[in-house]
């Protein structure tokens, strides 16, 4: 969740760490410290609450000289955000600093221990005990020392830690969160990701479970638990540093909505071979895929929708049996999995707590494992038994949307491929469903191309939604008993059916992420049991409708919330007549498509239209509050 920099070598250390600290700061941006070694006297710190700009004017103010940095940014989850808990943490003699990424679940009973043997503790971090613990180990050796300490913790961590007394060197550690070696030719580099990385090289390595990294300005050394020496070779990161700037787009939300048919194109074409589908990556044998009976899939949060989304494909494409399940709730009930269970967990970042547990869960009752996930050589793409990248490049706004509709379509590739696979398919169908697929993405760019040149009316939209929003408040609020009756609530209903159900939840969830506005996703035959309860003439209903099997059922369900003076915002395909009759106000369309690849087009305006709402109430649309790019707690 946080994000942790180092750098040691012939350059000015504080700007550099700085610098990686921005890339990280959409890990957590809670509060940020850099510590800097000068020389042998000791070490040198500065930190600060809230954001790097903070620490950035701080240090403008008091600098801090020295080729030797380690740099922190938090995302708290033990110790209130606040300066006293921002990393890095220091020794009582400041001769040692540790910036960390992760949670140490043990520190409770370390810290009594260390307090017992004399540790004056500053915070209220969990952090904390590392350096208490590297400083009662030290004995002329950083390594051997942070070896040790290693040894006493449980948990997960990335840790990076310099001492006074060993001039340009940093030894840094990994267990369960990210951790990657930057090979520059002026000084070496670590960091959480490799988005931080690439402003100084693309030769990279990545950091195992259970290894210690040793760094020096021309030398690095990776050892394994037992100190073995670990030989591996650095990889080149194919990502282009274009793709960090936001390209234009005053967002990187709204960059990477753009993004989206390019990305589509990009899957399609190197996924999609002479009419076959082919994961060279996913080392899981077709056999092996071909004979599960079951699949369970497993993710949070948006990887979950889309999840959902494919239990559609893989039932209508491979018939073969599909639940969903919150990684959260699938690694606590003893779930029936087994040998002949395949068990996809999403992520877009590979990095979340629970997916993580979620595969082990799988995989310790021997189910066939595989996870589709955005980024390489993540935790979950190497714990699980095969992973499929999305390669959606690297995606920096908090609120997902490419690696959305990237994780949807290797889901259907992987449909199609079981469905062949399990001979549901015939070839001619197969030949058609890539037929269409190849060409979803012109006609994802068309949606996007209307939203361009409608750019005035969804701004105008979005501010008759804010205008009505505050007048509800407003009445809410109002002493006049006869307004309060009223009893408005500004509230979003999402609504689809069948596969454009999913989307529902998505759009709901965009909303409530970057705007945080209440809003609640709902299958539209559900209405009636209750929801429909909430529909006078204030809430904005969502009605997800395009052509489909179901379309004549959404009709009737828009016609209910008609009646009782719903405020209805359709998304239809382009030439209805029947519903935009229905509400003429705030019509969104989409070009003609087939029900089972309707959601890749139906939510393009479900994103676009949470990123105008949340712009128009000016919010934090790339970090918005509370929130971080991957949850690597529980
Ligand atoms: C979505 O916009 C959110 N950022 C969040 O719900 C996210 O989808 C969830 O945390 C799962 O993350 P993952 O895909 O990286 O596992």
């Amino acid at each position: 969740m946080c994000g942790i920099f180092g750098y040691t070598g012939g350059r000015d250390a504080q700007a550099l760490v700085i610098q990686g600290l921005k890339r990280l700061e959409y890990r957590g941006y809670d509060s940020s410290g850099v510590a800097v070694q000068n020389g042998f006297d000791r070490i040198h710190i500065r930190k600060t609450q809230g954001k790097i700009k903070k620490l950035e004017e701080l240090l403008a103010k008091h600098p801090l000289k020295g080729k030797t940095a380690i740099g922190h940014t938090r995302w708290a989850t033990h110790g209130v955000p606040n300066e006293e808990n921002a990393h890095p943490h220091l020794d009582n003699e400041s001769q040692i600093a540790v910036v960390h990424n992760g949670i140490i679940e043990n520190f409770g009973d370390l810290k009594k221990t260390l307090e017992g043997e004399g540790a004056r503790f500053q915070s209220q971090t969990d952090t904390e005990v590392i350096v208490h613990l590297v400083a009662k180990y030290y004995k002329g050796n950083l390594e051997n020392a942070v070896r040790r300490a290693l040894k006493d913790l449980k948990g997960t961590y990335a840790i990076a830690v310099i001492s006074s007394k060993e001039p340009g060197k940093i030894v840094a550690a990994k267990m369960d969160s990210p951790l990657v070696l930057g090979l520059a030719k002026n000084g070496n580099f670590l960091a959480s990701d490799v988005s931080a990385l690439l402003d100084h090289t693309d030769d990279v390595i990545f950091v195992e479970n259970g290894e210690m990294l040793i760094l020096t300005e021309n030398t690095y050394r990776i050892s394994d638990r037992a100190d073995k020496p670990v030989n591996r070779k650095p990889v080149k990161i194919a990502w282009d540093r274009e793709q960090a700037q936001k390209g234009g787009h005053p967002h990187f939300m709204l960059k990477e909505i753009f993004e989206q048919p390019a990305i589509l194109t990009a899957i399609l074409k190197e996924r999609v071979i002479g009419g076959k589908i082919r994961f060279d990556e996913l080392k899981i044998p077709a056999a092996r895929l071909a004979r599960a009976k079951r699949i369970v899939i497993i993710a949070c949060g948006t990887s979950y929708h889309a999840g959902l989304v494919a239990k559609y494909a893989f039932e209508e494409l491979a018939r073969i049996p599909v639940s969903v399940d919150t990684s959260s709730e699938f690694r606590y009930r003893d779930p029936l999995v087994g040998p002949d269970t395949l068990v996809i967990a999403i992520s877009q970042s590979g990095e979340t707590a629970d997916t993580l547990a979620g595969v082990r869960e799988g995989k310790s009752k021997k189910a066939c494992t595989m996870t589709v996930c955005n980024v390489l050589a993540s935790s979950l793409a190497r714990e699980a038994h095969g992973v499929i990248y999305t390669h959606a490049g690297s995606e920096i706004a908090v609120a997902s949307t490419k690696a959305y509709t990237a994780q949807m379509a290797i889901l259907y590739l992987l449909a199609i491929q079981l469905g062949v696979l399990r001979k549901k398919l015939a070839p001619k169908r197969v030949q058609q469903l890539l037929k269409e697929f190849l060409h979803l993405p012109l006609l994802m760019q068309r949606v996007l191309d209307d939203y361009k040149k409608d750019q005035k009316e969804w701004a105008q939209n979005a501010r008759d939604f804010n205008r009505r929003y505050h007048d509800q408040l407003e009445r809410y609020f109002s002493t006049d008993p006869e307004k309060r009756k009223r009893s408005p609530s500004g509230f979003f209903l999402y609504l689809g059916r069948n596969i454009n159900y999913p989307n529902a939840l998505e759009g709901a969830l965009k909303l409530k992420e970057i705007s945080y506005i209440p809003a609640e996703g709902y299958p539209a035959g559900e209405m009636k049991h209750g929801p429909i309860a909430l529909i006078d003439e204030n809430p904005w209903v969502i009605c997800i409708a395009p052509q489909s099997a179901t379309y004549d059922k959404m009709l009737s369900n828009i016609q209910e919330i008609r009646a009782r003076g719903g405020c209805i915002v359709p998304i239809v395909t382009e030439g209805d007549t029947e519903i935009p009759k229905l509400s003429p106000m705030y019509v969104m369309e989409i070009p003609k498509v087939s029900e089972l690849f309707s959601p890749f087009l139906t939510v393009v305006p479900l994103q676009l239209l949470a990123y105008c709402v949340a712009r128009e109430f000016g919010e934090d649309i790339d970090q918005p509050r509370n929130l971080a790019k991957s949850v690597t707690v529980e």
